[in-house]
C-alpha cells in the first residue's frame, strides 16, 4: 500500500472504532465486516492508545502467544484510575491483581490450578443434578401462555442460583451478590471513574467479604460444596498460595459467569424466534442441544472483546508491527464471522461442523468455566424447549443493551410460553 492509502485506511478504521466505542450500533456485526477486511484487519485506535484484531487467525496469535501477549499488566494500567492513598481502592488492587485473569505463567498456571480440576466436563457432570434442581425450582414459577421478559424473568437467575449451589453458598444474599458481580466487571471498564468506581469498588468488596467469612466456615466444617473441595485440594497440592490468592480465584468464579451465561441464555431463546426452521431441527431432535449452544455462541459472543494484552516485545500481527510496550485487543465478536475460517458466516445454522468459535478465548486464559456454561445452557434449554415446545415472541420487540463494548447481550426479551 502507498502512504496515502495507508492513511485513508487508518482514517477510516478510527471512524468505524469510534462508532464502536461511542456504543451507537445495536449490532456492531457490518462494522466488524468492514473492520476485518479493510487493509490487513489489525488498526491502530488512539484514543484506547490500543490495537484491535479483527481477523481470527490474528486473535488466536495473541491468545496462543502468552509470552509475547501479557496479561500480567493490572497495576501499571490504565494509570491513574485508582487512588492509591484510599484504602479501599488499595484492597481492591491487591485483590485484583491476584487474579487468574490477571497474571502470566507461571504464577497463572498456579492460581488456575485451585479451580481446574473442579471444572473439567466429568467433574461439572457432578453438579448437575444441583443445575437441574435450580432450573426445575424456576421454570415452576410460570406456566403455558404466561407473558413474560425471558431476560428478568428467567435467565438471570439460572447462573447465579448454579454457581450458587455449586460454590455451596445459597445463604448468601442475592442482590448483595448481583451488586458485587456487576461492580467487579465495571471495574475493568477504564471509563467508570470517580463516584461511580468508587460504588463499584464498595459494592465488589462487600461481596468479597462475605465470601470470605464462608471460606472461614468451611475450613472449620467443609461441606460437599466446590469451596470445601478447593481448599481440600490446597492442602493436598501444596500449592505455594496464601489465602488471599484463593478468596480472589473463588470470587472470581461467582461473579465471572453471570452476565455472560444470561446472554448465552437469551441469544439463544432469541435466534430460535429468527430462524423457524433451525428451531423445528432443534425441537425435532433435542439431541441437537449442544451444538445449537456453540452456534449461539459463535453469533452472540457475550464477551465482544476480553481485556488487552500488553506486548513485552515488538511483534507482528498480519503485516502490522505492534511495538513493545504497546496494547492489543482481540474482537472475538469479529473472528466468529470470519469468513476464512466460517462459511456463511452470518448464517444461523445449529448443524454447522465443525465450530470453532472463538467465544471463550483460547490458550492459557480460555475460560475456566466454560463446562459449566455449557452444562447450564444444556439443561435449560433441554427443560425449557419440553416444557414450553410453543413460545412464541411477545408483543413488545426484542431490546439489545446499547452502550456497551466488552460485554454484549439482550436487555429485553419479551416472549410468552
Ligand atoms: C457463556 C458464558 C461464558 C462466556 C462467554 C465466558 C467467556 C470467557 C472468556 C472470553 C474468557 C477469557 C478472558 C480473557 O481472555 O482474558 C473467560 C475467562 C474466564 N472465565 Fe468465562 N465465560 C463464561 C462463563 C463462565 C463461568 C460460568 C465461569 C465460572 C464458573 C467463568 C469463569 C471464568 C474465569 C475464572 C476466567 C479466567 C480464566 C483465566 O484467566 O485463566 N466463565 N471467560
Amino acid at each position: 500500500m502507498t502512504n496515502a492509502e495507508v492513511t485513508d485506511v487508518s482514517a477510516r478504521a478510527i471512524e468505524l472504532i469510534s462508532e464502536i466505542f461511542a456504543g451507537k450500533p445495536e449490532d456492531p456485526a457490518p462494522l466488524y465486516d468492514e473492520l476485518r477486511e479493510l487493509g490487513d484487519g489489525v488498526h491502530y485506535f488512539p484514543p484506547a492508545q490500543a490495537w484491535f484484531a479483527f481477523r481470527y487467525d490474528d486473535a488466536q496469535t495473541i491468545a496462543r502467544h502468552d509470552g509475547i501477549f501479557s496479561s500480567d499488566f493490572f497495576d501499571q494500567a490504565p494509570m491513574g484510575i485508582h487512588d492509591p492513598t484510599d484504602p479501599e481502592h488499595v484492597r481492591f488492587i491487591d485483590f485484583s491483581r491476584r487474579l487468574m485473569a490477571f497474571n502470566d505463567a507461571p504464577r497463572h498456571t498456579a492460581l488456575r490450578s485451585v479451580v481446574r480440576k473442579a471444572f473439567t466436563p466429568n467433574a461439572v457432570n457432578r453438579w448437575r443434578p444441583t443445575v437441574e434442581r435450580a432450573v426445575d425450582e424456576l421454570l415452576d414459577q410460570f406456566a403455558p401462555g404466561q407473558d413474560v421478559d425471558f431476560v428478568e424473568q428467567l435467565s438471570i437467575d439460572v447462573p447465579v442460583e448454579a454457581i450458587c449451589a455449586v460454590l455451596g453458598v445459597e445463604h448468601v444474599d442475592r442482590p448483595m451478590i448481583r451488586a458485587g458481580s456487576a461492580g467487579l466487571a465495571s471495574t475493568f471498564d477504564p471509563t467508570i471513574l470517580g463516584d461511580a468506581r468508587d460504588k463499584a469498588i464498595r459494592d465488589a468488596l462487600r461481596m468479597v467479604d462475605s465470601i470470605d467469612s464462608v471460606i472461614a466456615a468451611r475450613r472449620a466444617q467443609p461441606a460437599d460444596d466446590l469451596i470445601s473441595l478447593v481448599l481440600e485440594a490446597e492442602t493436598e497440592d501444596g500449592e505455594n498460595l496464601d489465602a488471599a490468592d484463593l478468596l480472589s480465584q473463588l470470587v472470581f468464579l461467582l461473579a465471572a459467569g453471570n452476565e455472560t451465561t444470561v446472554n448465552m441464555l437469551s441469544g439463544g431463546i432469541y435466534h430460535l424466534l429468527q430462524y423457524p426452521d433451525q428451531r423445528a431441527l432443534l425441537q425435532n431432535d433435542l439431541s441437537l442441544v449442544n451444538a445449537f449452544i456453540n452456534e449461539t455462541l459463535r453469533l452472540d459472543t457475550p464477551i465482544d472483546m476480553p481485556p488487552p494484552r500488553l506486548a513485552r516485545e515488538t511483534t507482528t500481527l498480519g503485516e502490522t508491527e505492534i511495538p513493545e510496550g504497546a496494547f492489543a485487543f482481540q474482537v472475538l465478536g469479529a473472528a466468529n464471522r470470519d469468513p476464512r475460517r466460517f462459511d456463511s458466516p452470518d448464517a444461523f445454522r445449529i448443524e454447522r461442523a465443525p465450530n470453532p468459535h472463538m467465544t471463550f478465548n483460547q490458550g492459557i486464559h480460555s475460560c475456566v468455566g466454560a463446562p459449566l456454561a455449557r452444562l447450564e445452557g444444556e439443561v435449560f434449554f433441554t427443560k425449557f424447549l419440553t416444557r414450553y415446545p410453543d413460545f412464541s415472541a411477545g408483543d413488545e420487540p426484542a431490546r439489545l443493551r446499547a452502550g456497551h463494548v466488552q460485554v454484549r447481550g439482550l436487555e429485553a426479551l419479551p416472549i410468552r410460553l
